[in-house]
Protein backbone atom coordinates (compact mmCIF):
# COMPACT_ATOMS: atom_id res chain seq x y z
CA UNK A 1 0.00 0.00 0.00
CA UNK A 2 1.11 3.59 -1.38
CA UNK A 3 2.16 5.96 1.81
CA UNK A 4 -0.65 8.14 1.38
CA UNK A 5 -3.30 4.59 1.50
CA UNK A 6 -1.59 3.77 4.95
CA UNK A 7 -1.98 7.25 6.34
CA UNK A 8 -5.60 7.08 5.57
CA UNK A 9 -6.94 3.89 6.83
CA UNK A 10 -4.39 4.66 9.80
CA UNK A 11 -6.80 7.24 10.42
CA UNK A 12 -9.82 5.78 9.30
CA UNK A 13 -8.82 3.31 11.94
CA UNK A 14 -8.46 5.92 14.81
CA UNK A 15 -11.86 7.28 14.51
CA UNK A 16 -12.98 4.32 16.82
CA UNK A 17 -12.04 5.69 20.10
CA UNK A 18 -10.41 3.36 22.79
CA UNK A 19 -9.09 2.43 25.59
CA UNK A 20 -5.28 2.59 26.48
CA UNK A 21 -3.48 -0.10 28.01
CA UNK A 22 -0.20 -1.75 28.88
CA UNK A 23 0.48 -5.07 27.72
CA UNK A 24 3.13 -7.07 29.95
CA UNK A 25 4.89 -10.11 30.37
CA UNK A 26 8.52 -11.30 31.72
CA UNK A 27 11.41 -12.31 29.37
CA UNK A 28 13.62 -15.29 29.92
CA UNK A 29 15.25 -13.73 32.40
CA UNK A 30 12.17 -12.93 34.30
CA UNK A 31 12.64 -8.86 33.30
CA UNK A 32 9.39 -7.14 33.14
CA UNK A 33 8.68 -6.00 29.61
CA UNK A 34 5.81 -4.26 27.95
CA UNK A 35 4.28 -1.83 25.16
CA UNK A 36 1.16 0.06 25.38
CA UNK A 37 -1.59 -1.46 23.48
CA UNK A 38 -5.19 0.07 22.12
CA UNK A 39 -6.16 -3.31 20.08
CA UNK A 40 -7.33 -5.19 23.26
CA UNK A 41 -10.85 -6.58 23.10
CA UNK A 42 -13.38 -9.04 24.98
CA UNK A 43 -13.48 -12.34 22.83
CA UNK A 44 -15.53 -14.27 24.95
CA UNK A 45 -16.93 -15.05 28.49
CA UNK A 46 -16.99 -18.74 28.88
CA UNK A 47 -13.68 -19.18 28.49
CA UNK A 48 -12.77 -15.70 29.99
CA UNK A 49 -10.78 -14.67 26.92
CA UNK A 50 -9.55 -11.59 25.85
CA UNK A 51 -6.70 -10.73 23.01
CA UNK A 52 -4.19 -8.07 21.65
CA UNK A 53 -2.22 -7.20 18.80
CA UNK A 54 1.06 -6.76 18.60
CA UNK A 55 3.47 -5.96 15.65
CA UNK A 56 5.80 -8.44 14.72
CA UNK A 57 8.30 -5.50 14.14
CA UNK A 58 8.02 -4.89 17.83
CA UNK A 59 11.22 -5.27 20.04
CA UNK A 60 10.04 -7.59 22.13
CA UNK A 61 7.91 -9.65 19.72
CA UNK A 62 10.24 -13.01 20.46
CA UNK A 63 9.33 -12.81 24.21
CA UNK A 64 5.91 -12.25 23.15
CA UNK A 65 5.11 -14.58 20.81
CA UNK A 66 6.84 -17.34 23.10
CA UNK A 67 5.51 -16.49 26.42
CA UNK A 68 2.99 -18.59 28.17
CA UNK A 69 1.75 -15.73 30.34
CA UNK A 70 0.41 -12.01 29.95
CA UNK A 71 -1.33 -9.35 31.53
CA UNK A 72 -3.28 -6.43 30.46
CA UNK A 73 -3.24 -3.16 32.50
CA UNK A 74 -6.00 -0.39 31.37
CA UNK A 75 -4.70 2.54 32.47
CA UNK A 76 -6.31 5.43 34.21
CA UNK A 77 -6.53 8.91 32.47
CA UNK A 78 -3.68 10.00 34.96
CA UNK A 79 -1.89 7.60 33.59
CA UNK A 80 -0.88 8.97 30.33
CA UNK A 81 2.96 9.17 30.76
CA UNK A 82 2.69 5.86 31.16
CA UNK A 83 1.01 5.09 28.09
CA UNK A 84 3.86 7.63 26.65
CA UNK A 85 7.25 5.27 28.40
CA UNK A 86 5.95 2.32 26.89
CA UNK A 87 5.27 3.45 23.71
CA UNK A 88 8.75 4.90 23.17
CA UNK A 89 11.77 3.16 23.44
CA UNK A 90 13.83 2.87 26.55
CA UNK A 91 16.25 0.68 28.10
CA UNK A 92 13.99 -0.40 31.20
CA UNK A 93 10.19 0.65 30.62
CA UNK A 94 9.67 -0.18 33.86
CA UNK A 95 12.56 1.50 35.67
CA UNK A 96 10.38 4.55 37.52
CA UNK A 97 6.92 2.34 37.28
CA UNK A 98 4.81 0.52 40.53
CA UNK A 99 3.82 -2.44 39.75
CA UNK A 100 3.11 -5.77 41.33
CA UNK A 101 2.09 -9.41 40.15
CA UNK A 102 -0.73 -11.58 40.71
CA UNK A 103 -1.25 -15.06 40.00
CA UNK A 104 0.87 -15.32 36.73
CA UNK A 105 3.64 -13.64 37.84
CA UNK A 106 3.09 -10.82 34.66
CA UNK A 107 3.77 -7.59 36.14
CA UNK A 108 0.46 -5.20 36.07
CA UNK A 109 0.95 -1.27 36.40
CA UNK A 110 -0.09 -0.48 39.58
CA UNK A 111 -3.05 2.23 39.75
CA UNK A 112 -4.97 0.79 37.01
CA UNK A 113 -8.40 0.94 35.67
CA UNK A 114 -8.89 -2.68 36.04
CA UNK A 115 -6.20 -5.59 35.22
CA UNK A 116 -5.86 -9.33 33.25
CA UNK A 117 -3.61 -11.69 34.28
CA UNK A 118 -3.95 -14.36 31.51
CA UNK A 119 -2.35 -17.75 30.73
CA UNK A 120 -1.26 -17.27 26.53
CA UNK A 121 -3.83 -19.03 25.11
CA UNK A 122 -3.27 -19.04 21.22
CA UNK A 123 -0.89 -16.72 19.08
CA UNK A 124 -2.53 -16.59 15.62
CA UNK A 125 -0.44 -15.02 12.52
CA UNK A 126 -2.46 -12.01 11.14
CA UNK A 127 -0.44 -10.18 8.16
CA UNK A 128 2.23 -7.73 10.27
CA UNK A 129 1.14 -8.49 13.50
CA UNK A 130 0.60 -11.56 15.81
CA UNK A 131 -2.71 -11.82 17.99
CA UNK A 132 -2.55 -13.11 21.64
CA UNK A 133 -5.23 -14.74 22.93
CA UNK A 134 -5.29 -15.05 26.58
CA UNK A 135 -7.10 -17.12 29.11
CA UNK A 136 -7.81 -14.78 31.94
CA UNK A 137 -6.64 -16.61 35.54
CA UNK A 138 -7.41 -13.11 37.54
CA UNK A 139 -9.20 -10.05 37.24
CA UNK A 140 -9.86 -6.65 38.72
CA UNK A 141 -11.32 -3.42 38.28
CA UNK A 142 -12.60 0.08 39.90
CA UNK A 143 -14.16 2.87 39.18
CA UNK A 144 -11.72 4.92 38.00
CA UNK A 145 -11.87 7.09 34.56
CA UNK A 146 -10.08 4.98 31.89
CA UNK A 147 -7.44 6.80 29.35
CA UNK A 148 -9.25 6.87 26.11
CA UNK A 149 -7.59 7.36 22.34
CA UNK A 150 -9.28 8.62 19.41
CA UNK A 151 -7.47 10.10 16.48
CA UNK A 152 -4.61 10.08 17.63
CA UNK A 153 -5.46 11.67 20.71
CA UNK A 154 -5.36 11.12 23.93
CA UNK A 155 -9.08 12.03 25.44
CA UNK A 156 -9.72 13.04 28.80
CA UNK A 157 -13.26 12.66 29.55
CA UNK A 158 -12.82 14.25 33.20
CA UNK A 159 -11.51 17.17 31.27
CA UNK A 160 -14.63 17.48 29.39
CA UNK A 161 -16.86 16.58 32.16
CA UNK A 162 -15.26 19.36 34.50
CA UNK A 163 -16.10 22.06 31.00
CA UNK A 164 -19.62 20.94 31.02
CA UNK A 165 -19.81 21.77 34.42
CA UNK A 166 -17.97 25.05 34.59
CA UNK A 167 -20.49 25.78 31.60
CA UNK A 168 -23.39 24.95 33.01
CA UNK A 169 -22.70 27.21 35.91
CA UNK A 170 -24.54 30.69 35.58
CA UNK A 171 -22.88 32.52 38.88
CA UNK A 172 -19.04 32.21 36.83
CA UNK A 173 -18.05 34.22 33.80
CA UNK A 174 -16.74 31.68 31.19
CA UNK A 175 -13.13 32.90 29.48
CA UNK A 176 -11.86 30.64 26.38
CA UNK A 177 -8.50 30.59 26.00
CA UNK A 178 -5.61 28.78 23.24
CA UNK A 179 -2.22 27.86 23.37
CA UNK A 180 -1.08 27.85 20.09
CA UNK A 181 2.28 26.74 19.09
CA UNK A 182 3.95 27.11 15.59
CA UNK A 183 7.24 24.35 15.74
CA UNK A 184 8.24 24.70 19.19
CA UNK A 185 7.47 27.94 19.87
CA UNK A 186 3.99 29.77 21.36
CA UNK A 187 2.07 32.83 20.96
CA UNK A 188 1.66 35.15 23.77
CA UNK A 189 -0.44 38.35 22.84
CA UNK A 190 0.82 41.72 25.02
CA UNK A 191 -0.72 44.39 27.10
CA UNK A 192 -0.04 47.58 25.76
CA UNK A 193 -1.03 49.00 29.17
CA UNK A 194 1.86 47.16 31.15
CA UNK A 195 3.84 45.06 29.39
CA UNK A 196 1.96 41.70 30.70
CA UNK A 197 1.68 38.46 28.09
CA UNK A 198 -1.35 36.29 27.58
CA UNK A 199 -2.62 33.70 25.47
CA UNK A 200 -5.45 34.79 23.21
CA UNK A 201 -8.90 34.62 24.83
CA UNK A 202 -12.43 34.99 24.70
CA UNK A 203 -16.06 34.52 26.31
CA UNK A 204 -16.45 31.11 23.75
CA UNK A 205 -14.83 29.36 21.53
CA UNK A 206 -17.48 29.88 18.56
CA UNK A 207 -16.62 30.55 14.92
CA UNK A 208 -14.05 32.43 12.60
CA UNK A 209 -16.55 34.86 11.65
CA UNK A 210 -17.62 35.87 14.83
CA UNK A 211 -15.36 38.71 16.40
CA UNK A 212 -16.66 37.66 20.06
CA UNK A 213 -14.96 34.37 19.74
CA UNK A 214 -11.48 32.57 20.29
CA UNK A 215 -11.83 31.65 16.75
CA UNK A 216 -13.01 34.87 15.51
CA UNK A 217 -9.87 36.47 17.49
CA UNK A 218 -7.57 34.45 16.00
CA UNK A 219 -8.91 34.65 12.74
CA UNK A 220 -8.71 38.71 13.15
CA UNK A 221 -4.90 37.55 14.12
CA UNK A 222 -4.82 35.88 10.51
CA UNK A 223 -4.32 32.86 12.21
CA UNK A 224 -5.64 29.53 11.22
CA UNK A 225 -5.40 26.65 13.24
CA UNK A 226 -5.36 22.70 12.90
CA UNK A 227 -7.67 21.06 14.79
CA UNK A 228 -7.82 22.15 18.89
CA UNK A 229 -8.09 20.00 22.20
CA UNK A 230 -9.41 20.65 25.20
CA UNK A 231 -6.06 20.75 27.31
CA UNK A 232 -7.12 22.52 30.96
CA UNK A 233 -10.33 23.59 32.43
CA UNK A 234 -9.78 25.82 36.14
CA UNK A 235 -11.53 27.82 38.23
CA UNK A 236 -10.35 31.30 39.68
CA UNK A 237 -12.10 31.08 42.65
CA UNK A 238 -11.84 34.52 43.83
CA UNK A 239 -13.03 36.50 40.72
CA UNK A 240 -15.72 33.70 39.73
CA UNK A 241 -14.23 32.62 36.38
CA UNK A 242 -13.54 29.56 35.24
CA UNK A 243 -11.04 29.11 32.41
CA UNK A 244 -11.21 26.62 29.73
CA UNK A 245 -8.28 26.33 27.50
CA UNK A 246 -7.27 24.81 24.11
CA UNK A 247 -4.08 23.86 22.36
CA UNK A 248 -3.69 24.12 18.64
CA UNK A 249 -1.01 24.04 15.94
CA UNK A 250 -0.73 26.98 13.92
CA UNK A 251 -1.24 26.00 10.56
CA UNK A 252 1.30 27.40 8.66
CA UNK A 253 4.27 29.37 10.24
CA UNK A 254 2.95 33.66 10.19
CA UNK A 255 5.63 35.80 9.63
CA UNK A 256 3.85 38.36 10.69
CA UNK A 257 3.08 37.30 13.96
CA UNK A 258 7.11 36.04 14.59
CA UNK A 259 7.13 38.90 17.15
CA UNK A 260 4.28 37.24 19.16
CA UNK A 261 5.67 33.55 18.98
CA UNK A 262 8.39 33.06 21.65
CA UNK A 263 10.32 29.55 21.39
CA UNK A 264 9.76 27.32 24.42
CA UNK A 265 13.32 28.33 25.30
CA UNK A 266 13.12 31.89 25.60
CA UNK A 267 10.03 32.29 27.46
CA UNK A 268 9.63 35.36 29.65
CA UNK A 269 7.69 33.07 32.62
CA UNK A 270 7.81 36.64 34.63
CA UNK A 271 5.99 38.48 32.20
CA UNK A 272 2.86 36.29 31.90
CA UNK A 273 -0.08 37.72 33.57
CA UNK A 274 -0.31 35.38 36.13
CA UNK A 275 0.59 32.05 37.96
CA UNK A 276 -2.26 30.14 36.29
CA UNK A 277 -0.96 30.67 32.78
CA UNK A 278 2.95 29.99 34.05
CA UNK A 279 1.73 26.72 35.07
CA UNK A 280 -0.36 25.72 32.29
CA UNK A 281 2.72 26.80 29.92
CA UNK A 282 5.24 24.68 31.80
CA UNK A 283 2.88 21.68 32.00
CA UNK A 284 2.11 22.07 28.14
CA UNK A 285 5.90 22.17 27.26
CA UNK A 286 6.88 19.33 29.26
CA UNK A 287 4.29 17.22 27.45
CA UNK A 288 5.21 18.34 24.08
CA UNK A 289 8.69 17.18 25.17
CA UNK A 290 7.62 14.11 26.51
CA UNK A 291 5.67 13.58 23.20
CA UNK A 292 2.35 12.93 25.32
CA UNK A 293 -0.24 14.60 22.66
CA UNK A 294 -1.26 12.23 20.28
CA UNK A 295 0.96 10.51 18.66
CA UNK A 296 -0.74 8.69 15.49
CA UNK A 297 -2.35 11.52 13.82
CA UNK A 298 -1.69 15.32 12.77
CA UNK A 299 0.57 17.20 10.68
CA UNK A 300 3.45 17.37 12.88
CA UNK A 301 3.21 13.54 14.13
CA UNK A 302 3.13 11.19 11.15
CA UNK A 303 6.71 10.77 11.04
CA UNK A 304 6.13 9.50 14.84
CA UNK A 305 3.98 7.04 13.34
CA UNK A 306 6.27 5.97 10.91
CA UNK A 307 8.87 5.65 14.17
CA UNK A 308 7.35 3.88 15.64
CA UNK A 309 6.13 1.18 13.49
CA UNK A 310 9.38 0.52 11.58
CA UNK A 311 11.26 -0.02 14.50
C1 LIG B 1 -2.23 4.59 22.15
C2 LIG B 1 -1.28 3.60 21.54
C3 LIG B 1 -1.75 2.36 21.17
C4 LIG B 1 -0.90 1.41 20.62
N1 LIG B 1 -1.38 0.17 20.32
C5 LIG B 1 -0.55 -0.78 19.85
C6 LIG B 1 -1.01 -2.12 19.65
O1 LIG B 1 -2.18 -2.43 19.89
N2 LIG B 1 -0.13 -3.04 19.19
C7 LIG B 1 1.18 -2.73 18.93
O2 LIG B 1 1.94 -3.63 18.52
N3 LIG B 1 1.66 -1.47 19.12
C8 LIG B 1 0.83 -0.50 19.58
N4 LIG B 1 1.29 0.76 19.83
C9 LIG B 1 2.69 1.06 19.53
C10 LIG B 1 3.63 0.48 20.58
O3 LIG B 1 3.25 0.83 21.90
C11 LIG B 1 5.05 0.99 20.33
O4 LIG B 1 5.41 0.71 19.00
C12 LIG B 1 6.05 0.40 21.26
O5 LIG B 1 7.25 1.13 21.11
C13 LIG B 1 6.34 -1.05 20.98
O6 LIG B 1 7.33 -1.42 21.89
P1 LIG B 1 8.48 -2.48 21.59
O7 LIG B 1 8.86 -2.36 20.15
O8 LIG B 1 9.57 -2.09 22.53
O9 LIG B 1 7.89 -3.82 21.93
C14 LIG B 1 0.46 1.72 20.39
C15 LIG B 1 0.93 3.00 20.74
C16 LIG B 1 0.06 3.93 21.31
C17 LIG B 1 0.59 5.26 21.71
Amino acid sequence: MNKDRTRNLRQALGSFPTGVTVVSCLDKNKNPLGFTANSFTSVSLDPKLISICIDKESFNIDSFSITKHFAVSVLSENQQSISTIFATPHEDRFKNIDWSTEETGSPIISGAVAWFDCNTQQVVDAGDHLILIGNIIAFDSTPKTPLMYLRGNYVNLGLEQKMLLAMENENTEIIVGAIIESTKKVLLLEDKKNGSLYFPSASRLGHTDDDESLLGVLNNLNISINEHYLFSVFEKAEDKTSLIYYRAQAKAAIDTLNDFFYPFDAIPFDKLSDEASRIMLKRYIKERELNAFGIFVGKESEGKVEAISKK
